[in-house]
């Protein structure tokens, strides 16, 4: 349904069953019961409502992940939409104070798209099973378009391709294997492999293992988005294109760059977006180019397959200019400077020395205000804000990545590492959480709030 300022939806929350392995049938969870959810895409300015219908058997709780949301429908972990039709018992957070309040066999979620054009993605966000949720398949894309985006002669159409990248277990019957249903058990009650974070051996892309596409010698947008729960990729081109870089990347986690950037690998932590244009041209017909990961092995060195099968004319470019100029937020600016500590503890993980706790703010950043945040890592964590967008200033006090670049709601942090992020508290006032995304430690208590005064 539409009106003059709003599109509505509606999605269902069910099990599904899906053939991902031949001949045999995977049940999932989905947004309307397929994996990955149905793709949903928003205009600049423009809101969209999202009533959720929570038809499984569990409480479930939506985010926009990298979406400049109000608290009430940002998806706070303890903001629970219960099933509809069964009585729930409460697990030890749930019973803490909710921001958006508990939903009853459904929720609507408000989105303003009050940002550029980028490559989002929505997930479950349930307190301590996010994990869980998210590898039985509640995942989707959700992409905001604008008018700059509109202008840019970029590959557009079926010549724009979201790509979710996951890795999942499979038991013999073709179901999900996960090693824990339930992390509140006692620790004897939760398989090996649950601590650490999950890793599949199967990769899977838009919910396929192994896909290929076949496509023109032209250029092509590929969206990547990482959804697995714990694993890391470095992407790459087998065979690369001659003499030039593989990737060229136009976008980041929260929109489009100022200006293109070659690449010839990319590390991509669980979150994280990279929107890039490969252009195939560089290839004869007939080529079978693969995109690989090259810190995989066995079964998972290899994502996915595009075979150039047709010469085809290309009326697509990468122009110099993106975005009109845009200036780099200024560390001088910045009010206050805070350390965040991610750290593992025995079979827990913590955030300054603490774990999760509904009820406890930890930082008040003001409303419109830029901040740099120091965080360390002991092993690799994804740190991911919400609400809130920054820039990569540096990595051990060294320059960053080439594929830090541009503003980002996830970052990479390595083992024994620092990265210094600076980041704007903007829109809206509220309380919010950022946690690391290797979904197991989300769940195992690393994750903290903070609060837009
Ligand atoms: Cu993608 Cu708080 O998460
Ligand atoms: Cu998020
Ligand atoms: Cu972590």
């Amino acid at each position: 349904r539409t009106d003059n300022s709003t599109d509505y939806y509606e999605i269902i929350q069910k099990e599904g069953q899906v053939e991902i392995l031949p001949g045999l049938r995977t049940p999932i969870w989905g947004y309307d019961g397929i994996f990955p959810g149905p793709t949903i895409t928003a205009r600049r300015g423009r809101q969209v409502v999202i009533r959720q219908r929570n038809k499984l058997s569990v409480p479930v709780v939506v985010h926009l992940h990298g979406g400049k949301t109000p608290p009430e429908s940002d998806g706070y972990p303890t903001d629970l939409i219960l099933p509809a039709d069964s009585n729930y018992a409460a697990t030890a957070h749930e019973g803490h104070a909710t921001v958006g309040g508990i939903g009853y066999g459904f929720k609507d979620y408000t989105y303003p798209n009050e940002q550029p054009s980028a490559t989002l993605w929505y997930h479950d966000h349930r307190d301590m099973f996010t994990g869980a949720q998210v590898y039985r398949g509640l995942a989707g894309f959700y992409l905001i378009h604008d008018a700059i985006e509109d202008e840019l002669p970029l590959p557009k159409g079926d010549k724009d391709v979201p790509l979710m990248i996951s890795d999942h277990i499979f038991n013999e019957d073709g179901s999900f294997f996960y090693p824990s249903v339930d992390p509140t058990l006692h620790e004897e009650g939760i398989e090996d492999g649950y601590h650490q974070g999950v890793q599949g051996d199967t990769i899977l892309v838009n919910g396929a293992p192994f896909p290929f596409l076949e496509l023109s010698n032209t250029r092509y947008r590929f969206r990547l988005l990482n959804a697995s729960n714990r694993r890391i990729y470095k992407l790459a081109l087998d065979p690369p294109p001659p003499e030039r870089a593989a990737f060229i990347q136009i976008g980041s986690d929260a929109g489009l760059l100022p200006a293109p950037v070659p690449q010839t690998e990319l590390i991509i932590a669980p979150a994280e977006r990279f929107d890039v244009v490969i252009d195939f041209s560089h290839y004869a017909i007939g080529t079978q180019v693969v995109l690989k990961n090259l810190d995989g092995n066995h079964t998972t060195s290899q994502v996915m397959r595009f075979d150039v099968v047709r010469s085809q004319p290309d009326d697509s470019a990468i122009p110099d200019r993106l975005l009109p100029d845009e200036e780099a937020l200024n560390p001088a600016q910045a009010e206050v400077t805070r350390r965040v500590i991610l750290s593992r503890s025995g079979k827990r993980f913590r955030i300054n020395g603490k774990e999760f706790a509904p009820n406890r703010v930890e930082f008040r950043p003001c409303l419109n205000s830029t901040e740099i945040w120091e965080v360390f890592a002991d092993i690799p964590h994804p740190f991911h804000m919400h609400l809130a967008h920054f820039q990569v200033l540096s990595r051990n006090n060294q320059n960053p990545a080439s594929t830090d670049v541009g503003w980002k709601d996830t970052v990479r942090v390595g083992p024994r590492e620092m990265v210094r992020i600076i980041a704007r508290f903007t829109p809206y006032r509220g309380k919010f959480i950022y946690h690391c995304h290797m979904l197991e430690h989300e769940d195992l208590g690393m994750m903290d709030n903070f609060e837009v005064v």
